[in-house]
């Protein structure tokens, strides 16, 4: 691999620009140009922008002082790596039946509540040993990167208890030293409650801040803290607590906020100045008014609504109340076993009325945000890491425009080619 890497003749270059999320109208301002190129030295862009532009010649000529790999990008178009924002990527075991009770009309918390969902897949999890979660998460971000995604969040929350907590977090730093994409830890013990609590989701939240939260904060295992705040889980007072036991040990915090039903957890992303609130199909105006006044990101899951037979959340509304929006897969075993970038683009596009370009905002540089990123990457522009992908298509908006269709032709991370059709 060389440390230069130059793409030339790129049909577009669509990328937003800035190094914190847009928000609201921005989010529709992209910088396209047409006839570009892309200078990438030591993994970093020193140039984006038109052939023969200012700047070009003197990026090239210090790319040149080392071997330099030149990349004809035959006319194709060009984006920033996608940022997948909000996964549950390492688990083990299926729940196949599951997805089909579901399609035959039982609901998600019907499911949990009889003791499926979460806590089958925590059964397994728990069984797993290192190698064999790594193996399985190794597989997946294979699959990552042909879908160009270049930056991944991953939450543990399928052991619930100590070592399976940790574990998943281990696992998840081996495998971010160990291959291309980065991946961005989050602690989510409160996931469900676990059979050792039962009825005592209280009690669950004390074991957590006493025994877990402290050993993941100084061996610095995870970045952000995350709860599934919802009606029949962990309630509003038992967020509230944990989250802020997490920020007082230097965690960002996330929470999975509205999902089901509407219980003000989106309220309460705004009131700790949350790094991001996600799902939100039930949140209420007046909470995503005050998560845009506390500059929280929306995290919209547009896979899982889909998945589990309902209407997306209200991103068009939320975009146009001055938010900044990020759209992720949430990736699991359960509500959403899907990550696909395509679908997101269809569902984005035909069913939350979204413009391209906010698609693309929400899935990169508002992405990249929403993990405290986007000082680094999540735009084409000099100064960010060399993250992006070349699409099999001449326009970017081809991304939407061929519905459900996979056009990741090359997947380049860091300024070195990851992945290749
Ligand atoms: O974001 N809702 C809670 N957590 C996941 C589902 C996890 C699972 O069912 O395994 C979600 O949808
Ligand atoms: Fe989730």
């Amino acid at each position: 691999m060389k440390d230069s890497i130059v793409l030339t003749n790129i049909g577009e270059l669509a990328t937003p620009l800035g190094r914190a999320a847009q928000k609201g109208a921005d989010m529709r301002r992209l910088n396209i140009v047409k006839d570009a190129i892309i200078v990438i030295d030591e993994g970093i862009i020193v140039y984006a922008g038109p052939r023969e532009g200012k700047g070009c010649r003197e990026a090239l000529d210090k790319a040149r002082r080392r071997e330099v790999l030149v990349v004809d990008a035959q006319k194709r178009a060009c984006v920033p790596g996608f940022i997948d924002s909000h996964t549950h990527f390492l688990f083990a075991g299926f729940r196949v039946d599951e997805f089909f009770w579901r399609a035959e009309g039982q609901s998600y918390m019907e499911i949990h509540n009889r003791g499926g969902g979460i806590s089958r897949t925590m059964e397994a999890t728990r069984k797993a040993s290192f190698e064999e979660l790594l193996e399985l998460g190794k597989n997946r971000l294979d699959r990552m990167l042909s879908f160009g995604i270049t930056t991944v969040e991953g939450k543990s929350g399928y052991g619930l208890d100590r070592d399976t907590e940790i574990r998943q977090l281990e696992v998840m730093a081996a495998l971010d030293s160990s291959q291309p994409i980065d991946i961005v830890p989050t602690y989510l013990g409160p996931h469900a409650v676990p059979p050792e609590f039962t009825g005592r989701a209280s009690d669950y939240i004390d074991y957590v801040i006493d025994q877990v939260l402290p050993e993941v904060a100084s061996r610095r295992l995870a970045a952000f803290a995350d709860i599934f705040c919802e009606e029949g889980v962990f309630d509003i007072d038992d967020s509230q607590r944990y989250l802020e036991a997490a920020a007082t040990l230097g965690l960002g915090l996330k929470i999975h906020a509205d999902e089901i039903v509407g219980i003000g957890g989106a309220g309460l992303a705004a009131s700790l100045k949350a790094a991001s609130a996600d799902h939100l199909l039930k949140a209420s105006r007046d909470d995503l008014a005050k998560m845009a006044r506390a500059g929280v990101i929306a995290v919209c899951l547009p896979l899982t609504a889909f998945t589990l037979g309902e209407p997306c959340a209200d991103a068009r509304a939320m975009i146009d109340s001055g938010l900044a929006l990020a759209l992720a897969s949430d990736l699991n075993p359960g509500s959403c076993y899907s990550q696909s970038i395509p679908l997101i683009f269809a569902l984005a596009t035909l069913y939350m009325k979204l413009s391209f370009a906010e698609t693309l905002t929400a899935l990169t540089l508002n992405g990249a945000a929403a993990l405290g990123l986007a000082f680094r990457t999540g735009s084409l522009e000099p100064g960010k890491a060399g993250d992006l992908i070349v699409l099999d298509a001449p326009e970017a908006a081809h991304l939407a425009y061929q519905v459900g269709m996979n056009l990741v032709a090359l997947t380049v991370k860091n300024g070195k080619i990851v992945y290749r059709k």
